[in-house]
């Protein structure tokens, strides 16, 4: 078993959150090192991926390590009914670490507790995405200069987004004021305002998003997650819930950002896009430093 993982956003104390997003300044400046010469780093991506495979890799070639790995798990022996317990005892034979995505919650926690090399949990169900939410930290501090007493409104599917459950869980270090936007289907589980009351954070509930977050300094759009539907009917009355548009902007604080965790379907219309307060694409361009600071720090200064 490795110590060395990244499960949860919890795995990080709030110094080596700082450490990571000084570190992805440093890589954002200079992205090009050879660190990882000679390191082989696979990805196993047992549910669909852009964003966070993509850049993991490119975060990997631009360091001089090695990937290897599979997209889609339909070409991994899974598929004749491997389990994963083999798939990681194996995999972990071949990589010096392992960046995972797996449908089911804790399976990330699982691997970490089988695997000799470190696993990076690059998203487990409706449970956790600590690099999305290590990127999400550095997009807020880079847009808001801190991170401190931020009021941040969270948007759309509450209840299975796990950007937004780790995001909650990272931002207690830093005394946020919460604005949580959901239908009542989609509203964020009772264990996280849980862990806002034991953690003196303030958060109200509210359903509707029209002129609902004038006051906020980071919009955060979910989209519906309807992969983790059991219910497609109940997904079909939910899924078109929130679409946030240009003309819904103007009453917001004027260095207010919208950030996503992408991808989106229909919660933030391509109208906004060109707003100056649109930050989501910068904010997936971010994942790359963010995932460099996290493979360097995993691999390299242990
Ligand atoms: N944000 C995110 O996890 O995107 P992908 O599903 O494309 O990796």
């Amino acid at each position: 078993m490795s110590n060395n993982s990244l499960v949860s956003i919890s795995d990080y104390s709030k110094d080596e959150i700082l450490e990571i997003l000084e570190s992805a300044a440093d890589f954002e400046l200079n992205p090009n090192r050879k660190t990882l010469h000679g390191k082989v780093i696979a990805t196993l991506f047992f549910e669909p991926s852009t964003r966070t495979r993509l850049s993991f890799e490119t975060a990997v070639v631009r360091l001089g390590g090695s990937i290897i790995g599979f997209s889609d798990v339909t070409t991994s022996s899974s598929v004749k009914g491997e389990t994963l317990n083999d798939t990681i005892h194996m995999v972990s034979c071949y990589a010096d670490a392992i960046v995972m995505r797996h449908p089911l919650e804790g399976a990330a926690r699982f691997a970490s507790e089988i695997s000799p090399v470190p696993i990076i949990n690059a998203g487990d169900g409706s449970n956790q995405h600590p690099s999305q939410t290590l990127l999400d930290l550095y997009s807020i501090f880079k847009t808001q200069a801190t991170l401190e007493n931020l009021n941040i409104c969270l948007v759309g599917d509450l209840k299975y987004g796990r950007t937004v459950h780790s995001l909650i869980m990272a931002m207690s270090h830093f005394h946020p004021t919460f604005h949580f936007i959901a239908p009542d289907e989609l509203k964020v589980p009772d264990e996280y305002k849980v862990f806002c009351k034991r953690n003196n954070i303030k958060f109200k509930e509210s359903s509707e998003l029209h002129d609902n977050f004038n006051d906020a300094d980071i919009l955060y759009m979910t989209r519906v997650q309807k992969e983790r539907f059991q219910d497609m009917m109940e997904y079909e009355r939910v899924k078109n819930v929130y679409t946030l548009k240009n003309n819904m902007l103007e009453n917001t604080k004027s260095n207010m950002r919208i950030l996503h965790p992408l991808p989106r379907v229909t919660e933030i219309d391509p109208d906004v896009d060109s707003n100056e307060k649109a930050y989501y694409f910068k904010q997936a361009q971010n994942g790359l430093y963010v995932r460099q600071a996290i493979l360097s720090k995993v691999l390299v200064s242990k």
